[in-house]
């Protein structure tokens, strides 16, 4: 874990419950996530930990606590709600959609519009800027190479190491 930069939590719940039927998932929990802190939830299979990050992502709404946001109490409604509050979950079930590239799965349901009336108006999708900011966050993370479109992910899976690092060449030399 890391020092946190700033005494007061930026997140904050008191007094959590979740109950799935007579299943009772989160049972009063408190948590307590500051600027700038790696924090690991830890414990068995079962005993509530997607359940609290739910709750704290708005994927779920508790039946009681509280949540706090930088120390204003707050109602998450929805995913996108807490993610426009600054909450962004990775979940621990896989939720892509393998017939799509890599650039259109990480910006699914927060894609990138043309500019003007072509995306205001007619929606249009701005793939190019989609696809440099994919990549940009791939090259971050030291991903060597991946295939954008579906006929090159079967072509060129995601690849890295050693190995597969010349037919991750080839991909790279063919666009992508
Ligand atoms: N949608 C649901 N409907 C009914 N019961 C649920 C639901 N989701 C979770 N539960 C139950 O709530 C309890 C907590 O589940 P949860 O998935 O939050 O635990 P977990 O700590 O994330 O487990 P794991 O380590 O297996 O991921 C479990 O008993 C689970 O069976
Ligand atoms: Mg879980």
């Amino acid at each position: 874990m890391t020092e946190p930069a700033l005494k007061s939590p930026a997140l904050q719940a008191r007094g959590l419950v979740k109950r799935y039927g007579r299943v009772t998932a989160i049972d009063g929990a408190d948590f307590d996530l500051y600027a700038g802190e790696v924090l690991a939830v830890v414990g068995d299979n079962g005993a509530g930990k997607s359940s609290l990050i739910k709750a704290l992502s708005g994927a779920l709404i508790p039946d009681a606590g509280t949540i706090l946001l930088d120390g204003q109490v707050t109602h998450f409604h929805s995913p996108l709600d807490a993610r426009h509050k600054g909450i962004e979950t990775v979940h621990q079930t896989l939720a892509l959609a393998p017939a799509m590239d890599i650039a259109t799965n990480l910006f699914l349901g927060r894609e990138i519009r043309r500019t003007g009336p072509l995306g205001s108006t007619l929606r249009l999708l701005d793939r190019s800027a989609m696809r440099a900011r994919a990549q940009e966050q791939l090259d971050a993370l030291g991903i060597e190479t991946v295939s954008t479109s579906a006929s090159w992910s079967r072509r060129c899976p995601a690849v890295s190491g050693r190995r597969s690092r010349s037919r991750g060449r080839r991909c790279s030399a063919a666009g992508w």
